[in-house]
């Protein structure tokens, strides 16, 4: 008997199932991985990307993977992971992607032998949970370290700085970064410590300002005259314009006798006087408003010895407010002298070619600002993420006051306890495990391979001394200096403990994540119009499905030939292989 025809989807929707599948998915993911590979490490290669409009230089794996812009649906679990590590710890971004990528290729071997990927997913789930158990025992609190907590906190902001384009001048950023990141209340909100950049100079000239600074807003005749330096300073911050309104050419005004007219303009001169006298009545030396203060009101402020700035970007005021201890006002009436705010010290000063506003020695001060200086844009963009991503660290050593030793020392002697776990398991599940161990060997040996080493050699000088040295052998890891291996906790390779949990088990998830999917349905209504110009080059949805990827290689065929169609992403123009220069793997 003839059985009917079951339709369950669209007609044109794109499913793919399987090993096929996963396995493909997997070859996406690690397509992302070896963008990012060369650049870890302090021996690491930077990238430079450039999107149509701009070039962007850089070693973070996060900014990195958000500026390839990628659009395969399993390979964003790379990007996702990326970001969650830089939201989390801020550091460690381009180790938590390789760590998932070796974990998916190790668990590759077990699909294809037909393991149920459950299996995989539980045996790594059993590791996970075992590696997070032995932190403790292998990391250090920062009350047993020589020197105290300040002398931790700069080396382990040093170490973030050590894989950076400024890793020459580690020396120079780390004590301020800690001083900046010291000077932050309990809740360490790191928006309170402000990154100027300007540019010109060389790096060294940069300086923390132990309160706030920005740039000279835009300013009205009669700013020259203003007095521009105040000790003992008195700050009025306000949200109020102070600008003469102009008469409006379509306002209607009915008037009997012209000569009254005068009286309009003259009340609208009368309220803005009235405003500034209240200002000026109150005591300040220095009145920031968000709105824009006009000349009139600069002049009236020069005459009577008081410095103004309007158009004052937000996150400047609230910092200034927080350091200075001024509260913002809406209205310029019934002010008291209670709102406003104090610092030592204010003036103007040159910075290269620009002037900035300097709020220095603040009673209240919870925040802090670095002025970044450097020859080129793409420099002082570069420093700026690093000497971010050095502040996160040092927050996170703060908050978790634990340390571990870096340079694959951790990861090494992780793998090797997994491994001897392994051997208690009984079954397939033990061979999982054991990959679980073998993935974790990838960051000493990318460090070494990223610094011309060979890397198998030192990865057996490794295993060796681990095994062998029950004692010292766990802080053990690449020494980047002399080719071989060191220990790298007392040559001050410090990093967090937090950046090191977070970082497996966001690689954990991510593997898991991507081992559970089985199959892809696409839905033909979301697809890239074919028409529609692509967005960035390289990445960017591009000729519709089947399109070719870089040098003309269907994506497909480039995620091994299996799997939806490359999930519906013709890139257009270099895509990821290209941009790699390999073919599928
Ligand atoms: N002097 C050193 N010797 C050996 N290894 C080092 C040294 N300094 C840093 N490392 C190691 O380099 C790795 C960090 O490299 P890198 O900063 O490039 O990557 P990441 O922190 O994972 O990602 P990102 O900084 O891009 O967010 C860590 O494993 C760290 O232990
Ligand atoms: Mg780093």
């Amino acid at each position: 008997m003839m059985q009917p025809q079951i339709i369950l989807l669209k007609d044109g929707t794109d499913t793919s199932q399987g090993i096929g599948q996963l396995i493909s998915n997997i070859n996406a993911c690690q397509a992302v991985a070896d963008v990012v590979r060369s650049t870890l490490g302090p021996r690491g290669m930077d990238k430079l990307i450039h999107n149509g409009h701009k070039a962007t230089i850089s070693n973070d794996g996060a900014e990195i993977m958000a500026l390839l812009d990628i659009v395969h649906p399993a390979a964003k679990t790379m990007v996702d992971i990326a970001h969650s590590q830089d939201a989390m710890v801020g550091d460690g971004t381009t180790t938590v992607v390789l760590i998932a990528a070796e974990l998916m290729k190790n668990s590759k071997a077990f699909v294809e032998e037909g393991m149920h990927p459950m299996i995989i997913i539980q045996g790594y789930q059993l590791s996970q949970k075992f590696i997070l158990s032995q932190f403790q025992e292998l990391s250090v609190g920062t009350d047993l370290v020589g020197g105290g907590q300040r002398v931790m906190l700069e080396k382990c902001a040093g170490t973030s700085l050590n894989s950076k384009l400024i890793s020459a001048h580690k020396d120079f950023f780390s004590p301020m970064i800690v001083d900046a990141v010291s000077s932050l209340d309990g809740q360490m909100d790191l928006s309170l410590i402000g990154i100027k950049k300007v540019a010109g100079g060389s790096v060294t000239d940069s300086f923390l300002v132990k309160g706030v600074a920005f740039k000279k807003t835009f300013s009205y005749a009669g700013f020259e005259q203003m007095k521009k330096k105040f000790k003992d300073c008195k700050i009025l911050l306000l949200n109020v314009e102070l600008e003469l309104k102009s008469e409006k050419e379509n306002a209607e005004i009915r008037i009997s006798d012209p000569s009254k007219y005068q009286a309009f303009v003259d009340a609208e001169w009368d309220i803005i006087y009235h405003k500034l006298d209240l200002c000026v009545k109150l005591g300040a030396n220095v009145v920031l408003s968000r709105l824009p203060i006009g000349d009139l009101a600069t002049q009236y402020f020069a005459d009577r010895g008081l410095f103004c700035a309007g158009r004052v970007a937000d996150e400047d005021m609230i910092r200034v407010g927080r350091a200075t201890g001024g509260r913002v006002q809406t209205s310029v009436q019934n002010m008291t002298a209670g709102v406003l705010g104090e610092c030592g010290m204010f003036d103007e000063r040159q910075v290269g070619d620009e002037r900035y506003n300097v709020f220095e020695g603040c009673p209240k001060a919870k925040t802090a600002t670095f002025v970044l200086r450097g020859g080129t844009e793409q420099f002082i963009e570069e420093s700026e993420r690093s000497v971010h991503d050095a502040i996160c660290v040092v927050k996170r050593c703060i908050s978790s006051s634990r340390i571990v030793a870096g340079g694959g020392a951790i990861e090494m002697e992780l793998s090797m306890r997994l491994k001897d776990h392994a051997m208690t398991i009984e079954g397939k599940l033990q061979h999982v495990v054991k990959a679980f161990a073998k993935a974790l060997e990838i960051i000493p040996r990318q460090l070494s391979e990223n610094a011309g080493f060979d890397s198998t050699d030192i990865i057996n000088k490794l295993r060796n001394r681990h095994h062998k040295d029950k004692d010292l052998g766990k802080w053990y890891g690449v020494d980047i200096e002399k080719e071989g291996i060191c220990n790298t906790f007392e040559s001050f390779v410090w990093e967090p403990m937090m950046s090191k949990r977070n970082s497996i088990s966001s690689a954990t998830e991510a593997a898991c994540l991507v081992l559970s999917i089985d199959e892809t349905v696409k839905n033909p209504k979301h697809e890239a119009q074919p028409d529609k110009p692509a967005g960035r080059p390289g990445m960017a949805y591009g000729q519709g499905r089947g399109a070719g990827m870089g040098r003309g290689m269907p994506l497909s065929a480039a995620m091994g030939g299996k799997g939806i169609m490359g999930m519906g992403a013709g890139m257009q123009g270099k895509g990821l292989r290209a941009y790699k220069g390999k073919g599928g793997r």
